[in-house]
Formats: C-alpha cells, sequence, structure tokens
C-alpha cells in the first residue's frame, strides 16, 4: 500500500480530490464508492469546487455509497442518504438516479445485501473506493471481527463506534445500533482505494493498518493485500507509524521518477 504523509488535513483533502479528478476526467463514466462521515467532507468540497469550476462533470457517472444505518428511511435527516444529498449531491451535476447508498429501510435488510452487490456488478465495478477509517480500524462498517472476505450484509456496531458517531445525534433522538455495509470482499474489489485519515484519534488505527499483522481485529488491515491502495493522512494520523521516514522517502522517489517520466 502507498502511504502518503501530508502536513494538514486541507492537504489530505487536496491530494485526495486529485485522485478523482484524475479518475474522472480520464474516465467520465467512473463507478465511485463513497464515505460519509466528518473526513472526507474537505474532499467533497474540493470535488464540489471543481465541478463548479467546470473541470470535471459527474454526469456520466454513478456511485455507490459504503454503508447506511439499519431502520433509517432515506429521507430521515441521520441517514447517510440525506448526508450524501445534503453533503455532496444536490452541489453537483449528478443524476441522483446514479447514486446508490445501501437501502436502511429495506423489506428484507438480509437480502438487501445480495441486491446491492448485484446492482454494484451490474455497473461494471467500483472503479475508485473512498474510505474513512474508525479509531478501531473499521472501514465502513466493517468492525474488529468482520470476515476479511465479507459482502454487503448487515452488520452490529460496536459500542465504540455508537459512542464516536453520538456526536451526529441529539441526546433525545434514536440512535441505530445497527448497519447495512459493504464488506472487505466488496472493498477488495474495488480498483483503487484511497483512505483518508486525519488526527491523532486515528494513529493508533493507522499504525495496525500499516505496520500491523493482517488480521480481522483491524479491518483496514486488510488492504495490504489490495494492489491500487493509497492511505493519504495527515502528520497525526501518522503519529505512530514506526518507519514514516521510510514512507516519506518512498513518496519523494514516486515523485521525482513521475517527475522525469513526465519531461
Ligand atoms: C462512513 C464509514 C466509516 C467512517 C469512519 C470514520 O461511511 O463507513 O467507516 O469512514 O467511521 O469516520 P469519521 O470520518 O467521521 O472519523
Amino acid at each position: 500500500m502507498k502511504v502518503v504523509i501530508l502536513e494538514t488535513p486541507q492537504a489530505v483533502a487536496n491530494y485526495g480530490a486529485a485522485m478523482f479528478i484524475r479518475q474522472l476526467t480520464s474516465k467520465p463514466t467512473s463507478v465511485l464508492g463513497l464515505a460519509t462521515g466528518s473526513t472526507p467532507l474537505a474532499l467533497y468540497q474540493q470535488l464540489i469546487a471543481a465541478n463548479q469550476a467546470e473541470i470535471i462533470s459527474f454526469k456520466q457517472c454513478s456511485t455507490f455509497n459504503l454503508d447506511e444505518y439499519l431502520g433509517l428511511a432515506p429521507e430521515h435527516p441521520q441517514s447517510y442518504r440525506h448526508f450524501m444529498n445534503e453533503q455532496f449531491f444536490q452541489h453537483i451535476d449528478i443524476e441522483l438516479s446514479n447514486t446508490h447508498v445501501p437501502n436502511g429501510a429495506a423489506q428484507n435488510p438480509l437480502t438487501a445485501g445480495d441486491e446491492y452487490e448485484a446492482l454494484i456488478k451490474a455497473h461494471g465495478g467500483i472503479d475508485i473506493q473512498l474510505l474513512g477509517i474508525g479509531r478501531n480500524g473499521h472501514v465502513g462498517f466493517n468492525e474488529p471481527s468482520s470476515c476479511l472476505a465479507s459482502r454487503t450484509r448487515v452488520k452490529t456496531l460496536t459500542q465504540a463506534t455508537i459512542d464516536d458517531n453520538a456526536r451526529f445525534f441529539s441526546a433525545e433522538e434514536y440512535q441505530p445500533h445497527l448497519s447495512i455495509t459493504m464488506g472487505i470482499g466488496t472493498i477488495m474489489e474495488a480498483r483503487n482505494v484511497v483512505l483518508l485519515a486525519t488526527g491523532e484519534s486515528k494513529a493508533e488505527a493507522i499504525q495496525a493498518t500499516v505496520e500491523g499483522p493482517l488480521s480481522a481485529s483491524c479491518p483496514a488491515s486488510a488492504l495490504q493485500m489490495h494492489l491500487s491502495t493509497t492511505l493519504i493522512i495527515d502528520d497525526a494520523a501518522a503519529s505512530k507509524l514506526k518507519d514514516k521516514a521510510f514512507y516519506q522517502h518512498i513518496e519523494r522517489e514516486n515523485q521525482a521518477l513521475l517527475k522525469r517520466l513526465s519531461h
């Protein structure tokens, strides 16, 4: 996996956004895998700006979100569908019918996962998947102990994740403890994966992802087996990496090589 360490969260967003811009420029019909949470917001802002400046268009692309709370209808203000509409989709030129989020209000949640998988397949698979990471190493809502070959399905949230996400809910509001999420196996089939992490609170999970053993205890560590994963992290999230200087050296070498090749 490629580890890119940058000074600030804004630099992380800019680097990630540039990868999505390149993807959309080379393939306007791209299938994008998207995430919710706080981390990708600055990247979405960059993509919105690029769209409004007519640098990229989302007209021909389609999107698949990682996850949704089980029990929340799409129009629920706390649903991830609502989050995506508010934070991203309504600001860009995408056809809403080309955007997909697992159905948290599915009649039968046990078959909804297979239907989502079939839809991804029918679209030709995901070209580039955006990920955040939980403090416990989860990606999507694949909590520690998730099967590393898992597909989209219902997952129970850990108390740690419920506590981390409580900030989005008011005190008297119902907070779901179940989700429907792409599996690790689903994520591993994306052609490219871009994982963003910022802040000290993610440092331990990042260390386990990059340098820990491949283990369901840190679901993101499965990405060690992915052929095209880029971790874009800030200094704080990189602070527990034992070989930080080496990853920075590799990135400098990569940039120098790219520069040489472009001349
Ligand atoms: C969101 C998702 C989660 C988040 C993770 C980090 O769709 O699947 O895995 O990416 O919980 O959340 P933030 O970015 O809020 O720290």
